[in-house]
């Protein structure tokens, strides 16, 4: 049956959520990110304890908390490294006595800030780009601070994570663009302001999970999230029993150009082009190809063709990559294990980009047997429904070209024979 024609299956769209920030999910800003119900119920309804999961996309670690929270060992897999510091201090909760404590010790300092220490601080030109003065040498400062104080890595990581999620507030950002550009009229947040906000929200919410881990005796329940790429990972053949993720939609987001204020601060990266290389789904690929082993793959890259060849290459490597992506999910999963992956459609040009069918198609190729697709509606506004029809980019209903996109997307449950 065309994927179109699935009914919606409503016990998977989750109407009434009125949260999504439960346990640590609310740290850090993430585009399309999980809706945390929709790997509570996979893994509610379809594993056990014992169970190991993987997610190859993982992001800001909405499956890895989940996985934690369930009981589950979990590893993750992300590209970006963002992604990792995020993810990372998601999963594992610190002792809440002792974040309070280093707390207080930052507070301390900053009020004993000189501005004046700081003019001549020199920065890479990207962040005298995004940032004024004054609030440059405010981040300089915390950054400074939260790296040499005293405690373990991940109470600095903890800091780093509030940090970086202010950045965007507290530089010239325009908020509510999906692409980076200056807004000449933002007044940017005041930094120490901020900054308190901030940690006093993840405070109250690690304590909740430290809490309720404790409670549940999954302390100890083993998560590690490692900076690698999907495409080839350094996760042990046959060991994972469930695979739950959400590949990168096909260029849609460019997490590296996304994350760059916090891949700048911390030294991630010291250009854009590097830090873009190996993301799937990016608008700067590389290869030169037009072949895909899907054939509804190949019917629409020939499409986009005639209408436009970048983006007929950018979608020919994203399906290669996905391919690949394919291949290392089959190598990890035990015999009979099971992958989850919630992809939706798209349309570019006004040519359909069957994303989920074309996924599955490959799927089968490697070898998966399919066992159920289910459609869910997105009620809930987690990801922006709005596309340029011309870039197929992510906009605002401003844009003339507009036009809404992935009111639905879909859940692709396949196993390993
Ligand atoms: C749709 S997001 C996943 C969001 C995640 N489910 C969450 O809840 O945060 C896709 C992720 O794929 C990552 N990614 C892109 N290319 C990758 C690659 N080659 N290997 C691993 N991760 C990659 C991006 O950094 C991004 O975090």
């Amino acid at each position: 049956m065309p994927f179109e024609k699935i009914p919606v299956s409503d016990e998977w769209v989750f109407k009434n959520v009125r949260s999504t920030e439960q346990w640590t999910h609310g740290y850090h800003r993430y585009p399309a990110k999980f809706l945390p119900n929709i790997v509570k119920k996979i893994i509610e309804d379809y594993t056990i304890e014992g169970d190991i999961i993987a997610d190859l996309f993982a992001g800001c670690g909405t499956t890895l908390v989940e996985s934690k929270i369930h009981g589950r060992k979990s590893i993750g897999v992300d590209i970006n490294p963002v992604a990792q510091l995020i993810a990372s201090v998601k999963t594992n909760p610190i002792n809440p006595d002792t974040l309070v404590e280093a707390l207080n010790i930052l507070a301390q300092k900053i009020l004993v800030f000189e501005e004046a220490d700081y003019y001549n601080l020199s920065t890479h030109d990207r962040i005298d780009y995004w940032f004024f003065p004054q609030e440059k040498y405010k981040i300089a400062f915390l950054y400074e601070i939260i790296c040499q104080i005293e405690f373990s890595q991940n109470v600095k990581d903890f800091f780093l994570v509030a940090l970086s999620n202010i950045l965007k507030n507290c530089s010239r950002w325009l908020q509510s663009s999906t692409k980076p550009q200056i807004d000449p009229d933002k007044i940017p947040t005041e930094v120490f302001v901020a900054f308190r906000r901030q940690t006093n929200r993840m405070i109250k919410k690690n304590l909740e999970f430290f809490n309720e881990l404790k409670k549940l005796n999954f302390d100890e329940v083993e998560s590690e999230i490692f900076l690698e790429d999907a495409r080839s990972t350094s996760i042990i053949s046959d060991s994972i029993s469930t695979v739950i993720t959400s590949p990168p939609y096909v260029t849609s987001y460019e997490y590296a150009d996304l994350h760059q204020l916090t891949a700048y601060w911390f030294d991630y990266v010291s250009n854009l082009l590097e830090f873009r290389k190996n993301f799937i789904g990016t608008f700067y690929s590389y290869e030169n190809g037009l072949s895909c082993d899907s054939k509804l793959g190949q019917a629409t890259i020939d499409e986009l063709e005639i209408k436009d060849l970048r983006t007929a290459k950018e979608v020919a490597n994203y399906f290669n990559d996905m391919a690949k992506v394919s291949d290392e999910m089959f190598r990890i999963l035990k015999n009979k294990g099971k992958a989850f992956i919630v992809i939706g459609n798209t349309t570019f040009k006004n040519v359909k980009i069957q994303s989920a069918e074309i996924i599955t198609e490959l799927l089968e190729k490697t070898g998966f047997e399919i066992q159920e697709v289910i459609k869910r509606s997105i009620p809930f506004k987690l990801i922006p429904t709005i596309r340029d029809e011309n870039t197929g980019r992510f906009t605002t209903l401003e844009n003339k070209n507009s036009k809404k996109i992935y009111p639905e997307e879909y859940i692709v449950i396949v196993y390993k024979k």
